[in-house]
């Protein structure tokens, strides 16, 4: 049977929050984690190829606030996940899972860290923990990230992955020079599961 033929599984709604991985733990976040969070969302250069920040201090909380309420329903549609650094025992980045079609079994993320963290693996850490979960404990069929082009540590993190680059978007998102182009990268559940040493988090 194909990818093609095979019946589509409905995503399983139990509680898969946290996660962990060698040196990541990936959480709801708390309210002590808002001077972390503004720490990386008021730096120009993390925010660079974002449609949003530098963000004030007020902004920040009151995203967080949004944050903390979205952590007290589930299942949810978007679960933002604090990565937390187990040798530093603090927040360094969000990754954010989304259920972006529930029939189909498509589900997207999309990831920000603070820049003292860059170029460590660590973004692709959690993201091959938050994409293995989606395919082996919620039943997700196909998943999603996209990216500004020009943002070449992004859809590296995507391409480490497996994921397939599927489509170039033509000024689609505002960025903060201007309508930006983007990469839609994707990868299958059956894509993931064979490459499953590699990408499996025992
Ligand atoms: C995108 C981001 C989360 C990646 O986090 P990270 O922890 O540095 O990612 P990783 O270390 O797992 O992988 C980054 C890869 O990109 C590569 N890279 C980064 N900048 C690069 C550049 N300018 N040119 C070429 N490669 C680059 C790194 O070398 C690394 O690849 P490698 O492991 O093959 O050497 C981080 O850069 C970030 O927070 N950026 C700002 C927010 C953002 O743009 N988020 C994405 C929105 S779509």
């Amino acid at each position: 049977m194909t990818t093609i033929d095979k019946p589509i599984r409905k995503p399983r709604p139990a509680r898969w929050l946290p996660l962990e991985t060698p040196r990541l733990i990936l959480r709801d976040p708390r309210e002590g984690d808002l001077d972390d969070i503004q720490a990386y969302a008021s730096d120009p250069e993390v925010v660079r190829y974002m449609n949003w920040g530098p963000n004030t201090h007020a902004v920040t909380r009151t995203v967080l606030d949004g944050w903390l309420k979205q952590a007290r329903r589930w299942p949810r549609r978007t679960v933002t996940m604090a990565v937390e650094l187990k040798a530093v025992d603090r927040l360094i980045g969000v990754i954010r899972f989304g259920l972006w079609d529930p029939a189909a079994g498509t589900g997207d993320f999309g990831y920000v860290f603070n820049r003292t963290y860059w170029n460590q693996g660590l973004c692709t850490e959690a993201a091959s923990a938050v994409v293995d979960t989606a395919f082996r404990r919620m039943g997700m069929r196909r998943m999603l990230a996209n990216c500004d082009v020009r943002n070449t540590g992004s859809w590296r993190v995507m391409e480490k992955l497996g994921m397939r680059r599927e489509a170039l978007f033509h000024h689609d998102v505002m960025a903060h020079d201007g309508w930006r182009n983007s990469y839609l990268y994707a990868i299958l559940a059956d894509e993931w599961l064979a490459g499953s040493s590699a990408n499996s988090l025992s």
